[in-house]
């Protein structure tokens, strides 16, 4: 036996009679209807804090760092080991690199439940395994500063990933971390993605699609594919970020969750903290003060300003006319623009997806002076291989559009969507562009 594997036995019997023993098996949790997660049985309590304000030295640089190492360690000696790093990688690639409808937590409202458990769960096993109670996963804030953090580079460093595309100097484009549009979401399936069904197009939120996405592909390398994601421990950091977006647009409104019991009940399983299987239900991670830690800040940079605004040049891809006309307004056949608008959710459907990352940026053109483009969003579609199940189809994108401009529609102002492929330094030209069917929209009147 390795001395790190004698180490983790240590550390997991040492935890025992406290904090891994209040743990139980799958088989003997049944959902109930506050949570599944033992107070006692979450480890310490921490507060995540902005990576770029932290060093090498960081107490919590220097323990997530350790930490990975020491998985790292583990899962040499057995790949299998449920507290290696092996298995923290791989876990990622089975619910997310897949094409099984019931399996996949992307395009969709589990995106951000999964994900939040993906971190509690590596954050508890650190917190055991070298007994640090307060330590708390660094998020990377792309809004303040645009460039991997430093200290996630260097040769024999455990938190590096060679296959990374951009080094600590390479900035982020201003517009892939624009995260308006998914703060100015008022409804969670507009914000964190649609209930998926066979019987339903998959919808991912706005927050999934725009600014997750985009950073993901921008770095490359493996973070760049679901199935190798889970390798670079710079997942974490951008994940925290995603997931203080979640922390934010919740804290603007207490009642936003779905009540939906498909989405609250809904189990994930993990190799707990303590490296047994456990449930997690979506229910449990809805307050992150429940799973032990907070964030030092809910607030986001502005990256956008009239100076570094996108501007439509090549390439054009008309996606089609926003108009009231009721055969175009979903779900609303009898559609009245006399009534008071709620909101209004652009959607834009394509066929299938891309065999490779593909960025768009989106814009909304005047019919009268075409040379008057809006910047609306930017979005990037992730591929996922595999045909048989459909998955492939019917991913849609969608975005809730400014009231001013809802109004200039109903008004009669004539106003045509375009998209634009943006190429990225160093990855292959985008052969031929994503093909969209058309767009949409579903107007809600004031209730
Ligand atoms: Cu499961 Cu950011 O990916």
């Amino acid at each position: 036996m390795s001395l790190s594997r004698r180490y983790i036995l240590g550390a997991l019997m040492a935890s025992a009679g406290t904090a891994a023993g209040a743990f139980s098996l799958p088989s003997q949790k049944k959902y109930t209807s506050i949570s599944s997660i033992p107070k006692n049985s979450v480890f310490g309590f921490g507060v995540r804090k902005d990576a770029h304000t932290l060093t090498a030295d960081s107490p919590d640089v220097r323990i997530y760092r350790e930490g990975v190492r020491r998985m790292k360690e583990l899962s040499e000696s057995n790949p299998l080991d449920p507290m290696g790093w092996a298995q923290h990688w791989a876990h990622h690639s089975l619910f997310c690199a897949t094409s099984d409808f019931d399996k996949q937590v992307h395009y969709g409202w589990y995106f951000l439940p999964w994900h939040r458990a993906y971190l509690f769960v590596l954050e508890q096993k650190i917190r055991r395994m070298l007994d640090e109670p307060t330590f708390a996963l660094p998020y990377w804030d792309w809004t303040r500063n645009p460039s991997i953090p430093p200290w996630y580079f260097g040769a024999d460093n455990p938190l590096n990933n060679t296959t990374r595309m951009q080094g600590p100097t390479d900035k982020l484009p201003s517009d892939f971390t624009h995260v308006s549009p998914a703060m100015r979401a008022q409804l969670f399936s507009q914000f964190g993605g649609r209930r998926r069904s066979h019987a339903l197009d998959q919808i991912e939120g706005t927050l999934e699609q725009g600014v997750h996405n985009c950073v993901h592909n921008w770095i490359g390398g493996e973070m760049a594919s679901f199935s190798g994601a889970g390798n670079d421990p710079l997942f974490q950091s951008q994940h925290g970020q995603i997931d203080r977006l979640w922390s934010a647009w919740t804290s603007q409104d207490g009642d936003r969750m779905p009540s939906d019991t498909r989405w609250r009940h809904y189990p994930f399983f993990f190799y707990g903290p303590s490296g047994e299987m456990e449930i997690i239900y979506v229910e449990d991670v809805i307050d992150t003060e429940k799973l032990g830690y907070s964030y030092d800040r809910l607030d986001f940079r502005p990256t956008l300003t009239a100076a570094n605004r996108p501007m439509l040049s090549g390439g054009r891809i008309d996606l089609g006319k926003l108009t009231t006309d009721p055969a175009f307004v979903a779900g609303r056949a009898n559609y009245d623009p006399s009534t008071e608008f709620q909101r209004a959710i652009l959607t834009y459907d394509r066929m299938t997806l891309p065999h490779q990352p593909y960025h768009h940026r989106l814009y909304f053109v005047e019919a009268d002076d075409p040379k008057v483009a809006h910047y609306v969003t930017t979005h990037t579609i992730l591929p996922i291989p595999g045909l048989e199940t459909g998955l492939e189809m019917n991913v849609n994108s969608q975005i809730e559009i400014p009231t001013s401009l809802m109004q200039r529609i109903i008004e009669g102002a004539t106003i045509r969507v375009v998209g634009e492929d943006i190429p990225l330094k160093g990855r292959p030209p985008i052969k031929s562009p994503v093909p969209f069917t058309g767009v949409g929209l579903n107007i809600q009147p004031r209730s």
